[in-house]
């Protein structure tokens, strides 16, 4: 099949590429590289079942396609609130793009939608009924409604149109290929052990969330596009753990002489996030099959050697990098 990927060169985007071409597919990776790298899907450039355009969705374009995973959108807070009137758009135009060209060329669509549609959650653990506590006008507004209008065209166009859709609601995602600088915790986490600085707990650490192995998430979203469901599907692991668990298992893993410092919680900033994940379980027969230590253990061993790499094309060869290196959320 020709497959188009929009994000493409994002961590999950490129991750599902490397399936894709596993699989035999043909793949056309489109990426405005604002958070994506071509670094990360370098081993295709010169395969010839794969093509890399560089295009913003918010623009639309004519391609043929048999599906579309649509993943494009910045998924940190410090990217997606950099500049939130271009997240909205898109979330909103570029999606509009995306679902329009399914409808011309009548491909299957998945929408990357996110957990964060069910804002700061009032039920525990979110189920996919359930309809969220979302603040329209805060500072996660941007991505979080964003991610709402983009599931709500996705729908329209299918009721409307006949396109065919899929809708997976992303937990937290964590492996090879995240950006060091994104602020997302396990991130955070894991470059503030390998420099030797304090890991940074907002609050008392004592909010909860739960980490999906990107391989994991990948299997789920092939598993949705080829299934017969349309969703909304929640994609997560279910093991919870509080944000000082993590930093503890972190800072044992890589640096125990590293310290934990705790400053003051972001605005908005979830109390609790777990996935029910029982439609995914019994429509899709998908589980999580990748443990948390395994997982940071792989994410460690990726962060190593890139900050690892850039110390030696600095020059240094010794001492860790310095932490004016790492903007923090
Ligand atoms: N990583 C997670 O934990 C998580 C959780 C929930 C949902 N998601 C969703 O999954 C998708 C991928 O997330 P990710 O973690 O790989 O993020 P990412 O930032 O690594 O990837 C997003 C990609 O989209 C590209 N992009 C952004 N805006 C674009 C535009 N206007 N036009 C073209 N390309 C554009 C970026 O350059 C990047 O390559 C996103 O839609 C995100 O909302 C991710």
């Amino acid at each position: 099949m020709r497959i188009l990927v929009t994000g493409g060169a994002g961590f999950i985007g490129s991750h599902l590429i490397d399936r894709l071409m596993a699989n035999g597919h043909e793949v056309v990776c489109l990426d405005n590289f604002y958070t994506g790298h071509k670094r990360n899907i370098l081993k295709w450039l010169d395969n010839p079942y794969f093509e890399l355009i560089r295009h913003d969705i918010t623009e639309p374009i004519r391609l043929e396609v048999d599906q579309i995973y649509h993943l494009a959108c910045p998924a940190s807070p410090v990217h997606y609130q950099y500049n939130p009137v271009k997240t909205i758009k898109t979330n909103v135009m570029g999606t509009l793009n995306m679902l329009g060209l399914a409808k011309r060329v009548k491909a299957r669509f998945l929408l990357a939608s996110t957990s964060e549609v069910y804002g700061d959650p009032e039920v525990h653990p979110q189920s996919e009924e359930y309809r969220g506590n979302v603040n329209p006008i805060g500072i996660r507004s941007c991505y979080d409604e964003g991610k709402r209008v983009a599931e709500t065209l996705s729908f329209d166009y299918h009721r409307q149109n006949d396109v065919e859709i899929r809708v997976a609601r992303i937990f937290n995602t964590y492996g090879p290929r995240m950006l060091e600088n994104d602020g997302r915790v396990v991130s955070n986490f894991v470059v503030q052990a390998l420099q030797g600085i304090p890991l940074t707990v907002y609050g008392e650490g004592s909010q909860t969330r739960s980490f999906c192995y990107v391989s994991d998430l990948v299997e789920g979203l092939i598993r949705l596009m080829e299934g017969d469901q349309q969703g909304p599907i929640n994609l997560g692991n279910p093991d919870e753990y509080t944000i000082l668990q993590l930093a503890q298992t972190v800072q044992a893993m890589v640096n125990p002489d590293v310290p934990i410092k705790f400053e003051s919680l972001p605005l908005d900033d979830p109390k609790r996030r777990k996935p029910d994940i029982t439609r995914a379980q019994s429509w899709l027969e998908w589980n999580p099959t990748v443990p948390l230590s395994e997982g940071l253990k792989l994410t460690i061993e990726d962060f190593r050697a890139r900050l690892g790499e850039r110390v030696v094309a600095q020059g240094t060869k010794t001492g860790s990098l310095g932490s004016s290196q790492l903007p923090l959320a």
